[in-house]
């Protein structure tokens, strides 16, 4: 497993990489698990037949099929996702479900261009994202006023949680690229929203946070 690097550099792209590299063979299995919490945090966005959505860092593109069912064929899903392996995988979902309406964009969060600008967006399991400014502000860039957001993740459960956080310790070292921030992961994404509101479940080792884009806050 490659090594999550020390608090305070910047997330590190090869790193992430090469972690979602060695995990996109078996990424869909070891995230059933987090079902129930991908389907809340769907609902959360409230989309409406014929919205666009952002999925940033979709993986695999398990998030699809969830938010087609909400956007319906008239809707549209744009996926962005850095790992060629991770994105290889969700363009075979794509294909073998013939949505003609999921549009994959291979770039990182930070550079990603496409058309438009959406109605909303969901970051599920996005850590290194939500940590990186550049990357909130491209992506809130191609947001309506108004749009809906919703990230989930993982983060430092209250200290009694000790089993919890024996979790987000070993989770986080498999999947994100640096272990600074899990205290709010959520902080840099809700100071550019408004009327953000955060929940946690799993002991309080996963957050859910949801918040309106208001471009002129920030
Ligand atoms: C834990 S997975 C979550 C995937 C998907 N959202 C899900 O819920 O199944 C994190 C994903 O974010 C991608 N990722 C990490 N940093 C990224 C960045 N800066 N830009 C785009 N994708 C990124 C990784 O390659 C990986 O596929």
């Amino acid at each position: 497993m490659p090594k999550a690097p020390a608090s305070g550099r910047a997330p590190g792209r090869s790193v992430a990489q090469a972690q979602y590299r060695q995990r996109a063979p078996h990424y869909d299995a070891e995230l059933l698990v987090f079902e129930p919490v991908r389907a809340h945090a769907i609902a959360l966005l409230g989309l409406r037949p014929g919205e666009q959505v952002l999925d940033v860092g979709c993986g695999t593109g398990l998030s699809f099929d969830g938010l087609r069912s909400r956007v319906g064929p008239r809707g549209r899903i744009t996926g962005i996702e850095q790992c060629p392996e991770m994105l290889a995988r969700a363009e075979a979902r794509v294909a073998a479900c013939h949505w003609g309406n999921v549009e994959l964009v291979e770039a990182a969060a930070s550079e990603a261009e496409f058309q438009g600008l959406a109605d909303a967006a969901l970051f599920h399991f996005t850590h290194d994202i939500l940590r990186h400014e550049p990357s909130l502000d491209n992506v809130l860039a191609h947001l309506k006023p108004g749009a809906r957001v919703v990230a989930v993740g993982l983060q430092w459960a209250p200290p009694w949680a000790w089993a919890a956080n024996g979790f987000v310790m070993a989770a986080a070292m498999y999947s994100v690229s640096r272990l600074d921030g899990l205290v709010r992961p959520w902080e840099l994404l809700a100071a550019r929203l408004e009327d953000v509101e955060v929940e946690s479940t799993g002991f309080g080792a996963i957050f859910l946070l949801r918040g309106l884009h208001a471009p002129r806050a920030h």
